[in-house]
């Protein structure tokens, strides 16, 4: 394989980790927030309960970071998981959490198009369950030991 003389570090910048923690907290707060607000906090109507005036804000504010995320996928592979790859360490749990950040995109791109022909009884949930599951797998890739 092709070695440049000054090869890239896998170990990412003070900065690169400062904007995973931002997005990846703010996806996260974004999603938590709209769960709580649609399943607890439903204002009172004349017809019975209705959707609290800022439920769709949390999902507008949800977008934003998704779009974040989607540039952040992107930065990262070419900053880290090319050489990350190559280095032949922390293969599975950074697989695992690239596989979960595609289907959480996948899934996310389906409850904005796919229609509410009864996918999304399933598509919702499946999508919030592995978004709320999502720190758990960051943090084991982050604090998974080095194999030598
Ligand atoms: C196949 C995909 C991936 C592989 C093979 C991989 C591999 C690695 C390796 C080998 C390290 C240790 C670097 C070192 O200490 O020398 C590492 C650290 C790290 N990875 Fe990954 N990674 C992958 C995907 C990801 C993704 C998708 C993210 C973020 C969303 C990520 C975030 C991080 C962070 C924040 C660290 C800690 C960096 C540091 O301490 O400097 N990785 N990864
Ligand atoms: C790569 C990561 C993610 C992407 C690309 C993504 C994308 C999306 C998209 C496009 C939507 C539909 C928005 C709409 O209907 O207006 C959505 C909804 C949602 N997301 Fe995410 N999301 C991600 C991660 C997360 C995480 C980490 C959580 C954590 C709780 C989460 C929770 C939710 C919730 C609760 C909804 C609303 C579900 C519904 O409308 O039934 N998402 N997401």
């Amino acid at each position: 394989m092709e070695r440049s003389a000054f090869p890239a570090p896998i170990r990412l910048s003070a900065r690169s980790r400062l904007t995973i923690s931002v997005v990846g907290v703010g996806l996260w707060a974004s999603g938590g927030l709209w769960l709580i607000f649609h399943f607890y906090l439903r204002s009172p109507g004349p017809w019975g309960p209705e959707p609290h005036a800022l439920e769709p804000w949390w999902l507008r504010l949800h977008g934003l970071f998704a779009f974040a995320s989607l540039w952040l996928i992107g930065l990262l592979s070419g900053l880290h998981i090319a050489r990350a790859w190559a280095s032949r360490r922390r293969r599975w749990s950074g697989s695992l959490l690239l596989a979960w950040l595609l289907a959480l995109t996948v899934t996310g791109y389906l409850l904005l198009y796919a229609g509410d022909d009864g996918a999304w009884g399933l598509l919702s949930p499946g999508h919030w369950i592995a978004g709320l599951a999502l720190p758990v797998i960051y943090v084991a890739h982050r604090l998974i030991s080095r194999r030598r």
